[in-house]
């Protein structure tokens, strides 16, 4: 995946230059996740992706200023406002799955190495599963917005929630 590939090789760059100290990173270079079959096989059967939160819920100029102060600060900066995304093959829905994938990748890398403290995220409503997901990570519901957005002509209503890093 070439996303992931060029977080390993700014890493792989950055650890050439930096004697031994540990480098933050902008991104997780795994985002698949995939099945193992027992013949050693594997297929893919979702995704998880971070980046700079964009404030989806927020319209105008408000929305341009939090972005613009949350994309200059430098990567490893714990002031960053980050968000995720996640998706997982209706076939494997309900299982625990993406609870334990989130808990994985944010215990794994996303706080030591990207040296994440603030999620923002917002999801459909509705989207009780997804809430579910977030819930069972600690993030806590701080609003829901009627109608906040427009897609393809129609208004729809986000959640949105929050998560900090408590050590
Ligand atoms: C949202 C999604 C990632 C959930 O993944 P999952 O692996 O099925 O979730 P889990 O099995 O870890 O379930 C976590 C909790 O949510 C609940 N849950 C899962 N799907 C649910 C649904 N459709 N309705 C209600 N609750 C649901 C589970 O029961 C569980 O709660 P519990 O432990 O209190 O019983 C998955 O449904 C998906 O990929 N949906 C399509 C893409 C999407 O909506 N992504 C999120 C965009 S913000």
């Amino acid at each position: 995946m070439r996303a992931s590939d060029a977080v390993t090789r700014a890493l792989e760059e950055a650890a050439s230059t930096s004697q031994g100290q540990l480098v933050p990173a902008e991104d997780c270079p795994v985002r698949s996740i995939r099945e193992l079959k027992g013949d050693g096989t594997d297929v893919y059967i979702g995704n998880i992706a971070f980046k700079r939160c964009n404030w989806w819920e927020v319209q105008g100029p408000e929305r341009d200023r939090l972005m613009a102060e949350n994309i200059v600060r430098p990567t490893g900066d714990t002031g960053i406002i980050w968000q995720v995304s996640d998706f997982l093959a209706s076939s494997h829905h309900r299982r625990g799955i993406m609870t334990v994938v989130l808990r994985t990748v944010l215990d794994k890398w996303a706080i030591p190495r990207m040296c994440m403290r603030h999620l923002h995220v917002s999801v459909f409503t509705g989207n009780n599963g997804s809430v579910r997901v977030f819930e069972k990570n600690g993030f806590v519901l701080v609003d829901t917005i009627e109608n906040c957005i427009e897609i393809r002509g129609e208004k729809r209503s986000l959640h949105v929630l929050d998560w900090k890093h408590v050590v």
